[in-house]
């Protein structure tokens, strides 16, 4: 059904009348260039609200403990945050609070991978292929004929991140930090605190990357590149952040606030696909069957999907479910994604009536 068609001038006008939430003042003026199909602000502004007040008081999920940081975090915590590819930015909740991306950033890695030695390289060395298995899994890596899976898993984004140049650790370090920032827009922070529960508890991780370089999956250091990549998933972000670092995915590789060129637009259709497969582990199947997003989540709480053409929608909610995916996060991008009609594989979401 068009957007026309499920909103009424009557439902339109209801629409207006509330009360708008979150909206940032430097966007008023991003509004007056009008992407051909960014959704209208009415409409998100109240959908986002309804989502908001629906999943509130869902309880579902816990938090992760095997990073004890984690365990600590406040699970009612709550935000969720859309911007747009005309940079038109909504929010609800608790959008200012900085959690770490966890394995979101493994997109983001990927990107710069990407960028540094072109996307056949990074194919070959690492692959795209679903585990069905958790995210950790050790017996993915045996099984496997590319051993690395693909590069949202923590075997194959370890072995991602072994792949970034630099003089040294620091300076690796410090590139995948300042690309994270561009594509967020703003400068990105560690947190140290997230970083130090990680480094002292991963020990799962440094197994794989070992196992990894019994099967030469790995590209340098295997410790080195295990704390690096401890490092890139304690990044802090909050929910507007990392919405942002969507619609840059969404829109085509430039980030919508900065207007720079963040990701190269001929690597976005590898990136997305791949969180299309794999971006929620071995919920990704149950996730493209219901919203058909491409989407990745993280330990932390967060989700972000992806609408290509259109914007970003990122969640922070703590509570996971066994996979490893915030269940609030969860309900909230369906019924969002329902109600935008932003489903990839609906005809009716590209025109068809
Ligand atoms: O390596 C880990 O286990 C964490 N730093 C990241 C895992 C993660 O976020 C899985 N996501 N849902």
């Amino acid at each position: 059904m068009s957007l026309k068609k499920r909103f009424s001038s009557a439902t339109l006008l209801s629409v207006l009348a509330l009360t708008p939430i979150g909206i940032f003042p430097a966007d008023v003026a991003a509004q007056k260039s009008v992407s051909p199909v960014a959704p209208r602000r009415e409409l998100v502004e109240s959908v986002v609200k309804e989502a908001y007040s629906k999943f509130s008081t869902d309880t579902n999920g816990k938090n992760a403990d095997y990073i004890p940081y984690l365990a600590q975090v406040d699970s009612k915590l709550f935000g969720i945050a859309i911007v747009t590819t005309d940079n038109q930015v909504l929010s609800m909740g608790d959008v200012k609070y900085s959690f770490s991306i966890q394995s979101i950033s493994k997109v983001f890695t990927l990107a710069l991978a990407m960028q540094e030695m072109g996307a056949d390289k990074v194919f070959q060395k690492v692959g795209s292929e679903p585990t069905g298995r958790p995210f950790n899994s050790p017996l993915a890596v045996v099984d496997m004929q590319t051993h690395t899976g693909n590069p949202l898993v923590n075997a194959g984004a370890i072995s991602t991140t072994s792949l970034i140049s630099g003089s040294d650790a620091n300076a690796k370090w410090n590139k995948i930090l300042d690309f994270y920032s561009k594509a967020a827009g703003e400068k990105l922070q560690l947190i140290d605190e997230v970083y130090k529960s990680e480094a002292a508890t991963n020990t799962g991780n440094k197994a794989l990357s070992y196992l990894l370089a019994k099967y030469d999956r790995i590209y340098a250091d295997p410790f080195e590149s295990v704390d690096i990549y401890t490092k890139q998933c304690s990044v802090g972000v909050n929910a507007v952040q990392l919405a942002r670092m969507g619609a840059t995915l969404a829109n085509n590789g430039v980030n919508p606030a900065t207007g720079e060129r963040v990701i190269k637009a001929e690597d976005i259709p590898h990136i997305l696909s791949t969180m299309m497969m794999a971006g929620l582990y071995d919920g990704s199947g149950g996730w493209a069957w219901t919203v058909g997003l491409p989407a990745k989540s993280g330990v932390g709480g967060g989700i972000v999907a992806i609408a290509p053409g259109k914007g970003a929608i990122a969640v922070f909610a703590p509570p996971l479910d066994e996979a490893g995916n915030s269940v609030k996060a969860q309900k909230v991008i369906e019924y969002v994604t329902q109600k935008l009609n932003y489903n990839l594989y609906s005809p009716s979401s590209v025109g068809f009536k």
